[in-house]
Protein backbone atom coordinates (compact mmCIF):
# COMPACT_ATOMS: atom_id res chain seq x y z
CA UNK A 1 0.00 0.00 0.00
CA UNK A 2 1.20 3.43 -0.86
CA UNK A 3 0.37 6.94 -0.16
CA UNK A 4 1.19 10.01 -1.38
CA UNK A 5 2.06 13.62 0.01
CA UNK A 6 2.03 16.85 -2.11
CA UNK A 7 4.80 19.17 0.35
CA UNK A 8 3.98 23.17 -0.73
CA UNK A 9 4.28 22.10 -4.64
CA UNK A 10 4.52 24.22 -7.14
CA UNK A 11 4.80 24.13 -10.65
CA UNK A 12 6.17 27.57 -12.79
CA UNK A 13 6.26 26.30 -16.64
CA UNK A 14 9.44 28.17 -18.70
CA UNK A 15 7.17 31.18 -19.83
CA UNK A 16 6.38 32.36 -16.69
CA UNK A 17 2.98 30.43 -16.10
CA UNK A 18 2.16 29.36 -12.76
CA UNK A 19 0.22 26.21 -13.41
CA UNK A 20 0.09 25.15 -9.72
CA UNK A 21 0.92 26.93 -6.34
CA UNK A 22 1.70 26.01 -2.81
CA UNK A 23 -0.41 22.46 -2.92
CA UNK A 24 -0.44 20.64 0.31
CA UNK A 25 -2.09 17.14 -0.30
CA UNK A 26 -1.89 13.96 0.75
CA UNK A 27 -3.44 10.69 -0.55
CA UNK A 28 -4.00 8.22 1.50
CA UNK A 29 -2.84 4.44 1.41
CA UNK A 30 -5.55 2.80 -1.28
CA UNK A 31 -7.99 5.72 -1.66
CA UNK A 32 -10.01 6.36 -4.76
CA UNK A 33 -8.74 10.48 -5.02
CA UNK A 34 -10.55 12.48 -8.09
CA UNK A 35 -9.18 16.14 -8.78
CA UNK A 36 -11.62 18.15 -10.24
CA UNK A 37 -11.52 22.08 -11.60
CA UNK A 38 -12.28 23.57 -14.97
CA UNK A 39 -10.26 23.78 -17.93
CA UNK A 40 -6.96 24.97 -17.36
CA UNK A 41 -6.68 24.67 -13.62
CA UNK A 42 -3.62 22.37 -12.92
CA UNK A 43 -5.10 18.92 -12.83
CA UNK A 44 -3.06 17.47 -15.72
CA UNK A 45 -0.14 19.08 -14.67
CA UNK A 46 -0.40 18.13 -10.45
CA UNK A 47 -0.56 14.42 -12.19
CA UNK A 48 2.65 14.72 -14.41
CA UNK A 49 4.35 15.94 -11.76
CA UNK A 50 3.66 13.23 -9.86
CA UNK A 51 4.41 10.64 -12.74
CA UNK A 52 7.88 12.78 -13.02
CA UNK A 53 7.26 13.79 -16.55
CA UNK A 54 7.03 17.17 -15.15
CA UNK A 55 9.89 18.73 -13.12
CA UNK A 56 8.61 20.19 -9.72
CA UNK A 57 9.40 23.44 -9.33
CA UNK A 58 8.81 23.84 -5.53
CA UNK A 59 8.55 21.73 -2.52
CA UNK A 60 8.82 17.76 -2.66
CA UNK A 61 6.28 15.00 -3.84
CA UNK A 62 6.96 11.71 -1.45
CA UNK A 63 5.28 8.22 -2.39
CA UNK A 64 5.59 6.17 0.72
CA UNK A 65 7.17 8.48 2.53
CA UNK A 66 10.47 8.90 0.21
CA UNK A 67 10.93 12.02 -2.01
CA UNK A 68 11.00 11.14 -5.47
CA UNK A 69 11.23 14.67 -7.27
CA UNK A 70 14.66 13.57 -9.00
CA UNK A 71 13.21 10.01 -9.58
CA UNK A 72 12.67 9.11 -13.10
CA UNK A 73 9.16 8.17 -13.87
CA UNK A 74 10.00 4.10 -14.51
CA UNK A 75 11.09 4.05 -10.45
CA UNK A 76 8.05 5.53 -9.54
CA UNK A 77 6.34 2.21 -10.35
CA UNK A 78 2.93 4.27 -11.26
CA UNK A 79 0.40 3.22 -14.09
CA UNK A 80 -0.75 6.06 -16.22
CA UNK A 81 -3.46 6.22 -18.72
CA UNK A 82 -3.79 9.89 -19.84
CA UNK A 83 -6.05 12.00 -22.31
CA UNK A 84 -3.70 10.84 -25.04
CA UNK A 85 -2.98 7.43 -25.00
CA UNK A 86 -0.33 5.89 -27.74
CA UNK A 87 -0.28 2.01 -28.04
CA UNK A 88 2.30 0.64 -29.59
CA UNK A 89 0.74 0.55 -33.46
CA UNK A 90 2.85 -2.51 -34.64
CA UNK A 91 1.81 -4.59 -31.70
CA UNK A 92 -1.43 -6.42 -31.35
CA UNK A 93 -3.79 -5.79 -28.47
CA UNK A 94 -2.53 -8.94 -26.47
CA UNK A 95 1.16 -7.65 -26.86
CA UNK A 96 0.32 -4.22 -25.76
CA UNK A 97 -1.14 -5.28 -22.58
CA UNK A 98 1.76 -7.82 -21.84
CA UNK A 99 4.55 -5.66 -22.66
CA UNK A 100 4.74 -4.06 -20.04
CA UNK A 101 5.00 -7.41 -17.82
CA UNK A 102 6.88 -8.88 -20.45
CA UNK A 103 9.66 -5.86 -19.12
CA UNK A 104 9.84 -7.23 -15.34
CA UNK A 105 12.90 -8.47 -14.19
CA UNK A 106 14.03 -9.90 -11.10
CA UNK A 107 11.69 -10.56 -8.02
CA UNK A 108 8.90 -8.66 -10.00
CA UNK A 109 9.20 -11.11 -12.92
CA UNK A 110 6.02 -13.16 -13.38
CA UNK A 111 5.45 -16.19 -15.20
CA UNK A 112 3.71 -16.83 -18.10
CA UNK A 113 0.47 -18.40 -16.01
CA UNK A 114 0.33 -15.74 -14.26
CA UNK A 115 0.53 -13.54 -17.60
CA UNK A 116 -2.07 -15.06 -19.36
CA UNK A 117 -4.67 -15.15 -16.24
CA UNK A 118 -4.15 -11.67 -15.90
CA UNK A 119 -4.21 -11.31 -19.45
CA UNK A 120 -8.01 -12.94 -19.22
CA UNK A 121 -9.09 -11.29 -16.48
CA UNK A 122 -8.23 -7.57 -17.48
CA UNK A 123 -9.67 -8.33 -21.04
CA UNK A 124 -13.14 -9.77 -19.67
CA UNK A 125 -13.91 -7.19 -17.86
CA UNK A 126 -13.17 -4.48 -20.24
CA UNK A 127 -14.55 -6.10 -22.60
CA UNK A 128 -11.73 -6.38 -25.06
CA UNK A 129 -11.52 -9.90 -25.40
CA UNK A 130 -12.44 -10.62 -28.66
CA UNK A 131 -9.71 -7.67 -29.68
CA UNK A 132 -7.02 -9.60 -28.37
CA UNK A 133 -5.41 -10.17 -31.70
CA UNK A 134 -6.46 -6.66 -33.54
CA UNK A 135 -4.25 -3.96 -34.16
CA UNK A 136 -4.67 -0.64 -32.78
CA UNK A 137 -5.35 0.89 -35.72
CA UNK A 138 -8.46 -1.71 -36.47
CA UNK A 139 -9.87 -0.54 -33.13
CA UNK A 140 -12.24 2.73 -32.64
CA UNK A 141 -11.60 5.53 -30.35
CA UNK A 142 -12.89 3.94 -26.94
CA UNK A 143 -11.97 0.73 -27.60
CA UNK A 144 -8.06 2.06 -27.89
CA UNK A 145 -9.02 3.61 -25.02
CA UNK A 146 -9.98 0.81 -22.96
CA UNK A 147 -6.89 -0.90 -24.26
CA UNK A 148 -5.11 1.85 -22.88
CA UNK A 149 -6.68 1.51 -19.45
CA UNK A 150 -5.98 -2.19 -19.34
CA UNK A 151 -2.21 -1.84 -20.14
CA UNK A 152 -1.41 0.35 -16.52
CA UNK A 153 -4.03 -2.20 -14.64
CA UNK A 154 -2.72 -5.03 -15.59
CA UNK A 155 0.94 -4.35 -14.25
CA UNK A 156 -0.83 -3.25 -10.64
CA UNK A 157 1.45 -0.17 -10.04
CA UNK A 158 1.74 1.05 -6.23
CA UNK A 159 -0.19 4.01 -7.96
CA UNK A 160 -2.73 4.72 -10.58
CA UNK A 161 -2.85 7.87 -12.17
CA UNK A 162 -6.04 8.45 -14.76
CA UNK A 163 -6.60 11.62 -16.98
CA UNK A 164 -10.02 11.58 -18.54
CA UNK A 165 -9.66 8.24 -19.14
CA UNK A 166 -12.77 7.81 -20.36
CA UNK A 167 -13.48 11.20 -22.22
CA UNK A 168 -13.48 9.13 -25.45
CA UNK A 169 -16.47 6.62 -24.83
CA UNK A 170 -20.21 6.89 -25.62
CA UNK A 171 -22.10 7.95 -22.24
CA UNK A 172 -23.31 3.97 -21.69
CA UNK A 173 -19.82 2.78 -22.39
CA UNK A 174 -18.61 5.69 -19.85
CA UNK A 175 -21.30 4.90 -17.16
CA UNK A 176 -20.80 1.02 -16.90
CA UNK A 177 -16.95 1.66 -16.88
CA UNK A 178 -17.26 4.33 -13.92
CA UNK A 179 -19.10 1.20 -12.35
CA UNK A 180 -16.22 -0.91 -13.40
CA UNK A 181 -13.43 1.26 -12.09
CA UNK A 182 -15.05 1.64 -8.89
CA UNK A 183 -15.06 -2.26 -8.29
CA UNK A 184 -11.72 -3.21 -9.78
CA UNK A 185 -10.46 -0.29 -7.08
CA UNK A 186 -12.52 -2.23 -4.29
CA UNK A 187 -11.18 -5.27 -5.18
CA UNK A 188 -7.39 -4.36 -5.93
CA UNK A 189 -7.52 -1.13 -3.58
CA UNK A 190 -4.49 0.18 -5.10
CA UNK A 191 -3.58 3.97 -4.69
CA UNK A 192 -5.72 5.89 -7.26
CA UNK A 193 -5.27 10.05 -8.44
CA UNK A 194 -8.48 9.91 -11.12
CA UNK A 195 -8.17 13.59 -12.68
CA UNK A 196 -11.90 14.92 -14.61
CA UNK A 197 -13.16 17.94 -15.38
CA UNK A 198 -16.53 16.59 -14.65
CA UNK A 199 -18.53 16.67 -11.30
CA UNK A 200 -20.83 14.19 -11.71
CA UNK A 201 -18.12 11.62 -12.66
CA UNK A 202 -15.86 13.57 -9.41
CA UNK A 203 -18.66 12.66 -7.25
CA UNK A 204 -19.66 9.20 -8.35
CA UNK A 205 -16.59 7.44 -8.23
CA UNK A 206 -13.98 9.43 -5.50
CA UNK A 207 -13.64 8.76 -2.01
CA UNK A 208 -12.20 11.93 -1.49
CA UNK A 209 -12.20 15.07 -4.10
CA UNK A 210 -9.62 17.94 -4.58
CA UNK A 211 -11.39 20.58 -6.24
CA UNK A 212 -8.97 22.98 -7.82
CA UNK A 213 -9.03 26.32 -9.38
CA UNK A 214 -6.39 28.64 -10.70
CA UNK A 215 -3.20 26.07 -10.00
CA UNK A 216 -4.73 26.22 -6.40
CA UNK A 217 -6.45 23.88 -3.80
CA UNK A 218 -10.28 25.02 -2.89
CA UNK A 219 -11.61 22.22 -0.78
CA UNK A 220 -10.45 18.69 -0.09
CA UNK A 221 -13.05 16.21 1.25
CA UNK A 222 -15.46 13.37 0.50
CA UNK A 223 -18.32 14.43 -2.13
CA UNK A 224 -20.67 14.88 0.68
CA UNK A 225 -19.07 16.98 2.18
CA UNK A 226 -18.07 18.78 -0.46
CA UNK A 227 -21.46 19.02 -1.53
CA UNK A 228 -23.52 19.63 1.94
CA UNK A 229 -20.42 22.66 3.13
CA UNK A 230 -19.06 23.98 -0.18
CA UNK A 231 -15.27 25.45 1.36
CA UNK A 232 -15.94 28.68 -0.52
CA UNK A 233 -18.39 30.64 -3.51
CA UNK A 234 -15.81 28.65 -6.40
CA UNK A 235 -16.84 25.86 -4.89
CA UNK A 236 -20.22 26.34 -4.31
CA UNK A 237 -20.91 27.37 -7.84
CA UNK A 238 -18.50 24.61 -9.68
CA UNK A 239 -19.56 21.78 -7.39
CA UNK A 240 -22.98 22.67 -5.89
CA UNK A 241 -25.24 24.78 -8.35
CA UNK A 242 -24.07 22.78 -11.17
CA UNK A 243 -25.24 19.18 -9.34
CA UNK A 244 -28.43 21.05 -8.84
CA UNK A 245 -29.37 21.95 -12.39
CA UNK A 246 -28.69 18.67 -13.59
CA UNK A 247 -30.73 17.48 -10.78
CA UNK A 248 -33.18 20.03 -11.97
CA UNK A 249 -32.95 19.19 -16.04
CA UNK A 250 -33.49 15.41 -14.77
CA UNK A 251 -36.34 16.55 -12.78
CA UNK A 252 -38.35 18.36 -15.99
CA UNK A 253 -37.26 15.72 -18.37
CA UNK A 254 -39.07 13.53 -16.25
CA UNK A 255 -42.29 15.67 -15.39
CA UNK A 256 -42.54 15.98 -19.19
CA UNK A 257 -42.97 12.11 -19.53
N1 LIG B 1 4.11 22.94 -21.28
C1 LIG B 1 3.47 24.05 -20.85
N2 LIG B 1 4.05 25.26 -20.96
C2 LIG B 1 3.44 26.39 -20.52
N3 LIG B 1 2.23 26.38 -19.93
C3 LIG B 1 1.60 25.20 -19.79
C4 LIG B 1 2.17 23.97 -20.24
N4 LIG B 1 1.31 22.96 -19.98
C5 LIG B 1 0.26 23.53 -19.39
N5 LIG B 1 0.41 24.87 -19.26
C6 LIG B 1 -0.51 25.83 -18.65
O1 LIG B 1 -0.65 25.49 -17.27
C7 LIG B 1 -2.00 25.65 -16.84
C8 LIG B 1 -2.53 24.33 -16.31
O2 LIG B 1 -2.58 23.39 -17.37
P1 LIG B 1 -3.08 21.90 -17.15
O3 LIG B 1 -2.84 21.17 -18.41
O4 LIG B 1 -2.46 21.36 -15.92
O5 LIG B 1 -4.66 22.13 -16.91
P2 LIG B 1 -5.85 21.08 -16.73
O6 LIG B 1 -6.50 21.39 -15.44
O7 LIG B 1 -5.35 19.71 -16.94
O8 LIG B 1 -6.86 21.51 -17.93
P3 LIG B 1 -7.81 20.59 -18.89
O9 LIG B 1 -9.03 20.26 -18.09
O10 LIG B 1 -8.12 21.52 -20.02
O11 LIG B 1 -7.04 19.39 -19.32
C9 LIG B 1 -2.76 26.18 -18.05
O12 LIG B 1 -2.83 27.58 -17.94
C10 LIG B 1 -1.90 25.78 -19.23
O13 LIG B 1 -2.06 26.68 -20.29
MG1 LIG C 1 -5.74 18.23 -18.43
Amino acid sequence: MSGVNFIDVAKTYEDGTRAVKGLNLEVKSGEFLVLVGPSGCGKTTTLRMLAGLEEVSEGEIRIDGAKVNDLPPKARDIGMVFQSYALYPHKSVEQNLTFGMEMMKGQEALSGNEIDSRVKEISNLLGIAELLGKRPKELSGGQRQRVALGRALIRRPKVLLMDEPLSNLDAKLRNQMRIELRRLHEEHGTTTVYVTHDQIEAMTLADRIVIMDGGELQQHATPQVCYNNPANDFVREFLCQHIDEMVDTANQIVSKR
